[in-house]
C-alpha cells in the first residue's frame, strides 16, 4: 500500500518560494513514483539556496537533513526549522512526529555508521516495486541511499541471469534489487552484523531464497584476498564503499583514495569473462587514476546514476569497469 499524501494547498504561495518549490518537486514525482511503485524519493534537494536542507519522502513520512555551514551552525537555526515544520504541515498534514531531522555535522563527529537512538521504528518503502526496510530514527543513515536508485536499476539489469558480488553492501539494496531482477545468485558482504541482518530482511521482505543470495560478514579487503583463492567467480561485482572506515573489525584505517587500487584490481581478478565492475563513491576529492588500469575500460556512468529528484551532479560518482 503507497501513502501518497494529498496536496492540501494546490495553489502558489506568493509568500513562500520553499512551499511553491516543494509543492512543485512533489506535483511532478508523485506522477512518475506511482508509474514506477516506488515511494520513497527526494522531494527537495537544497534547491534554494537561503534554506539549505534535503527532504526526503518515505511513504508518508520525511526525513529532513540540514547542512550546516560551519561547524558554529551545527544545528539548523530555529527559524528554518519552523519554517521547515511549517511548510510541510500546511503541505501534507503532516505529524510533526513523523518528520525526521539529521545533521550533517552530527553525523561527521558521532562514529560513522553507529546508532542514533533505539526507537526500533521499521517499516518497508517501495522502489520500482520492490521492499526495502526502513528506519529514519535510529541510525545515521536510514537504511536506503535513495541516490542510488538508478545505479541499482543499471546492476539489477546487468544482472539479470548472472551472479552478483555486492561489496559494503549495508543493507543489501543493490543485491535485493538484483535477485528480484533475476540473478542467478548474489553474495552480499560488508562488516557489520546489524546491517547484514537487516540484509537478510530485506531479502525475506522480498520472498527471495536465502540459498542463492548469501550474506558474508567480513572485512571487504580480507574477504577480496580469501576469494582469490578460491574458485568463486562473478559476471556483476558492486563496490561502494565509505570514503574512509575505522572500526575495530578492521586491521586497518580505510581511505578510499589509497585502496581503490587494491579494492578495483583484486575485484578484476574476480571476474568472469565478460563480467562488469560498478564502482562508485561519494567523496567528493576523490580523483581515479585510470593509467592505473591500462587493460580495462573504465565508462564514468555517473550522470546516468543521478536520479532526477536529485539536483546536484556531486552527490556520487560512478563507474563501469570491464577487462578490454
Ligand atoms: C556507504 S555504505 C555502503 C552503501 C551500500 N553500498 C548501499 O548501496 O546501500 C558503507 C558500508 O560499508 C561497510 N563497511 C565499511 N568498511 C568496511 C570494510 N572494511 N569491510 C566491509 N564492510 C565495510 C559499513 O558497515 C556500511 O554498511
Amino acid at each position: 500500500m503507497m501513502h501518497f499524501l494529498p496536496l492540501l494547498e494546490n495553489g502558489e504561495d506568493k509568500t513562500s518560494p520553499l512551499k511553491n518549490r516543494i509543492r512543485k518537486n512533489y506535483q511532478h514525482l508523485r506522477k512518475w513514483a506511482k508509474k514506477t511503485e516506488t515511494n520513497a524519493f527526494r522531494i527537495y534537494d537544497k534547491d534554494i539556496k537561503e534554506y539549505p536542507v534535503a527532504i526526503d519522502f518515505y511513504d508518508g513520512r520525511f526525513s529532513v537533513h540540514y547542512f550546516a555551514g560551519s561547524r558554529e551552525e551545527e544545528e539548523p537555526k530555529e527559524e528554518l526549522y519552523h519554517l521547515v515544520m511549517d511548510t510541510l504541515k500546511s503541505l501534507f498534514n503532516v505529524k510533526e512526529e513523523d518528520v525526521y531531522w539529521r545533521t550533517r555535522i552530527k553525523r561527521e563527529e558521532k562514529e560513522q555508521y553507529s546508532k542514533a537512538e533505539d526507537s526500533q521504528e521499521f517499516f518497508a518503502v517501495l522502489e520500482h516495486g520492490v521492499k526495502f526496510k526502513v528506519n529514519l530514527r535510529d541510525y545515521l543513515d536510514t537504511g536506503l541511499f535513495l541516490d542510488h536508485r538508478e545505479t541499482r536499476q543499471l546492476v539489477a539489469k546487468e544482472s539479470e541471469g548472472k551472479s552478483l558480488l555486492n561489496l559494503f553492501a549495508y543493507t543489501g539494496a543493490f543485491s535485493v534489487q538484483a535477485a528480484v531482477a533475476g540473478a542467478t545468485s548474489t553474495k552480499t558482504v560488508d562488516m557489520s552484523n546489524t546491517y547484514l541482518e537487516w540484509a537478510y530482511d530485506n531479502f525475506l521482505l522480498n520472498n527471495l531464497p536465502l540459498e542463492s543470495n548469501t550474506l558474508v560478514r567480513e572485512d571487504c579487503l580480507k574477504f577480496l584476498e580469501s576469494e582469490s583463492h578460491s574458485k568463486n567467480r562473478y559476471d556483476v561485482i558492486v563496490i561502494d564503499p565509505p570514503t574512509i572506515s575505522r572500526s575495530k573489525k578492521m586491521d586497518q584505517f580505510f581511505d578510499i583514495q589509497i585502496d581503490y587500487i587494491f579494492l578495483l584490481s583484486s575485484a578484476l581478478q574476480l571476474l568472469k569473462e565478460n563480467g562488469v565492475i560498478f564502482f562508485s563513491t561519494n567523496s567528493r576529492k576523490f580523483t581515479f587514476d585510470v593509467t592505473q588500469f591500462p587493460n580495462c575500460s573504465i565508462m564514468d556512468i555517473s550522470k546516468k546514476t543521478i536520479p532526477m529528484d536529485f539536483h546536484s551532479a556531486k552527490i556520487h560518482r560512478c563507474w563501469k569497469i570491464s577487462v578490454c
